[in-house]
């Protein structure tokens, strides 16, 4: 797939001799078969403007950017300190081959990486398009955004949380990063203000329901399938729309809000349909 092989060629040429060990926990955390949704909501936002079907340069750039981001959350998101996870999109995780160290450092160049392709002009020749781009993925990653998310979801083992916090919680952890891809999409590819705010509200409503579809499949519990260790947010206490809900209302609610994310984006018809399908895939995946 075309963000693949992005991700494969900007890594290769980031190959640094003194640090070598580093840059294979790199690779191990990000070329290891994730999904690459987020990617995808990238360049399926940039059609909507282009209408092409095969995507350009820019717009692969800011895919990859967004997925180098999104491996250093699952890298920190395994490490004990966190969910202690052993097995990731179907390997150990990436401590368990490299240590902690290691993996606490790829992590760390990982996002920095993310920066680092959208600071390039090959991103963009227009400034203030990749500042934008920067500002962006950085309020999505940090403490408003995911890494706030995190700490309210660490903060969940140890006491109850209802309704709203669980789905603030959910938002900023899952769904800002999620926003961030489907908007950099639009922005790269210069989307109007009709087209950015449309996918804006279609970002927040197909986060929340990803991270509903997550919690669903650690309820469900296939391990092997899944790739990673399941079950886990029951024994950990972590907050979520099965526990509020059960598993039926959960999985309701992450219909209801697809196909309201769906809706939104009809009037743009033909050039929305590959990013509807990315949505109905967000909630009937089985990794
Ligand atoms: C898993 O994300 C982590 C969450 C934010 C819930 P994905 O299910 O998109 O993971 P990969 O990238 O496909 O492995
Ligand atoms: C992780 O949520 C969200 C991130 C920001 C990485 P989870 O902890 O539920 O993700 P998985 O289930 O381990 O992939
Ligand atoms: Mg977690
Ligand atoms: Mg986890
Ligand atoms: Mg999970």
């Amino acid at each position: 797939m075309a963000c693949e092989n992005a991700l494969q060629q900007l890594l290769a040429r980031s190959i640094c001799f003194s640090a070598n060990r580093l840059r294979d926990a790199m690779e191990y955390g990000l070329l290891n078969g994730g999904k690459r949704l987020r990617g995808s909501l990238v360049l399926a936002a940039a059609r909507m403007v282009t209408g092409d079907t095969v995507d350009n340069n820019q717009a692969l750039r800011t895919a990859a950017a967004i997925e180098c981001l999104h491996a250093y959350s699952l890298i920190h998101d395994d490490l004990p300190a966190m969910d202690n996870a052993n097995t990731r999109r179907g390997k150990p995780s990436c401590h368990k081959v490299f240590g902690e160290a290691t993996a606490i450092l790829a992590g760390d160049a990982l996002q920095t990486m993310a920066f680092d392709i959208l600071a390039d002009s090959k991103t963009h020749d227009d400034a203030t398009i990749r500042v934008q781009l920067i500002g962006q993925l950085a309020k999505s990653s940090g403490l408003e955004g995911m890494a706030g998310g995190q700490m309210l979801d660490l903060e969940a083992e140890g006491r109850s949380f209802g309704l709203v916090e669980t789905k603030e919680m959910q938002m900023m952890k899952t769904g800002a990063l999620i926003t961030c891809a489907v908007l950099s999409g639009g922005i790269v590819a210069g989307a109007n203000s009709s087209l950015l705010s449309a996918q804006a509200s279609f970002a927040k409503n197909l986060g929340l329901a990803f991270q509903i579809a997550d919690d669903l499949l650690d309820y469900k519990g296939d391990a092997t399938l899944l790739g990673k260790p399941a079950g886990q947010d029951a024994l950990r206490g972590k907050a979520g729309f099965v526990a509020l809900m059960g598993h039926q209302g959960a999985a309701v609610e992450a219909k209801r809000l697809i196909d309201d994310a769906n809706m939104i984006l009809e009037p743009w018809k033909r050039s929305a349909e590959y990013m509807q399908s990315l949505a109905k895939f967000a909630i009937i995946r089985k990794t």
